[in-house]
């Protein structure tokens, strides 16, 4: 019997202690942990200089509110703001969720009718707003159901219909890496539709950076692989260093639509989180996104052979043939040592730490084709 809310199928095991790639249960069991905490953990469990960067400010404070500047969300919010080469401004929030109601509020402020786009898969959060523009229907459709959102399917011809007849559109989210929703890669006909469309409907466009963002995907905006312009752009998980911390970047003309109390928030951001932060940022260079894109294909190399490989850098997807997945569960991985995520579409995903090296990717490979060898012939 459990106190804590059955909203998640937890893993039978107590994790005790967790470095690098690694957790430990109190058993003294060995696993190689490939969630990284939902994407959070971009340089692995207990990473030094974050975890150092963190104490120190403890030693400092703790929490103070935003009445009080502090140092290190001014080098957090440059550096972010910098990285897309424009000019603009950050609101801090606690979580993704907080950063999609953050750019709802600025499409509102801005545009206060007008069609909500969102396309089908796009993960966006869980509060009534965020959830509002989640293109899951299975997730959304008990709790909201917006008249004004409109969820495309990645279809060329469907979203040229829609964009070319509707004239009342307020904004479009666009998740160029699904994460939740199976690693699929916006395609390049849809982008180009955004931004054909974008000054004639004046639309504004937000680029949810949340999971794919932070050198993830081998650039440090995954939207700058492809050509596109968002006015807005939110971030969350590995921006913490481990702690709840994210943002809402307000770029160009939009980074002075909010004035003081038009948005506010008690506890983001948090100094302890930001410490973090500063220190996953210094961590985040040239050098590293090209590591991320080494390994990325290192990792596919690797996994092509067992299935379909999705996504792009350390934002990977494997899918195997249905008959496989159909008779696999997360605990086969875990008997041999491996936490894996299986996420919508029998996609099984992968965040692998942005530090991770061929060594770690051949053991995860090792032991995941130990568990389908394991499984195919216990059949
Ligand atoms: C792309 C994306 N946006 C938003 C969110 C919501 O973030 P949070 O769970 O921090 O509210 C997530 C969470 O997985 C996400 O992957």
């Amino acid at each position: 019997m459990s106190y804590v809310a059955d909203t998640y199928s937890r893993f039978p095991i107590r994790i005790v202690k967790a470095n690098g790639m690694n957790v430990w249960d109190d058993e003294g069991r060995e696993y190689i942990d490939t969630f990284m905490g939902i994407g959070v953990l971009l340089f692995g469990h207990n990473y030094p200089v974050v975890v150092q960067a963190m104490k120190q400010k403890m030693d400092h404070y703790v929490h103070l509110s935003n009445f009080f500047a502090d140092d290190d969300a001014e080098v957090v919010a440059e550096r972010l703001v910098k990285e897309t080469g424009r000019n603009g401004k950050v609101f801090f929030t606690n979580s993704g969720a907080e950063s999609s109601e953050c750019a709802l509020k600025v499409v509102r402020k801005t545009k206060k009718s007008g069609k909500i786009v969102s396309f089908v898969k796009n993960f966006h959060g869980r509060t009534m707003k965020s959830l509002s523009i989640t293109g899951f229907d299975n997730l959304r459709k008990q709790f909201v159901d917006e008249k004004d959102v409109v969820f495309l399917p990645y279809d060329v011809n469907v979203v040229e219909e829609f964009l070319e007849k509707e004239s009342d559109i307020a904004a479009v989210f666009i998740e160029v890496l699904h994460g939740s929703g199976g690693l699929d890669l916006i395609p390049t006909k849809i982008v180009e539709l955004i931004n054909h469309y974008k000054p004639i409907r004046n639309f504004i466009l937000i680029a949810d950076e949340v999971q794919s963002g932070l050198g993830r995907t081998g650039k440090f905006y995954a939207y700058q692989h492809f050509d596109l312009k968002p006015d807005l752009v939110t971030l969350a998980k590995g921006i913490g260093g481990g702690l709840p911390l994210g943002g809402c970047i307000m770029l160009d003309d939009f980074s002075d639509v909010f004035v003081n109390g038009d948005h506010g928030s008690t506890f983001a951001p948090n100094p302890v989180a930001l410490a973090g932060g500063r220190a996953v940022l210094s961590l985040i260079n040239d050098e590293l996104l090209e590591h991320v894109r080494e390994m990325g294909k290192i990792f596919e190399s690797r996994f092509s052979a067992l299935g379909e490989v999705r996504g792009l850098g350390l934002m990977r997807g494997v899918r195997l043939a249905d008959e496989t997945t159909k008779k696999l569960a997360k605990e086969h991985f875990l008997n041999q040592g491996l936490l894996v995520n299986i996420i919508s579409n029998g996609v099984i995903r992968f965040l692998l730490p942005l530090n991770v090296t061929v060594e770690d990717i051949d053991t995860v490979f090792y032991r995941f084709t130990a568990t389908l060898e394991k499984v195919s012939s216990n059949v």
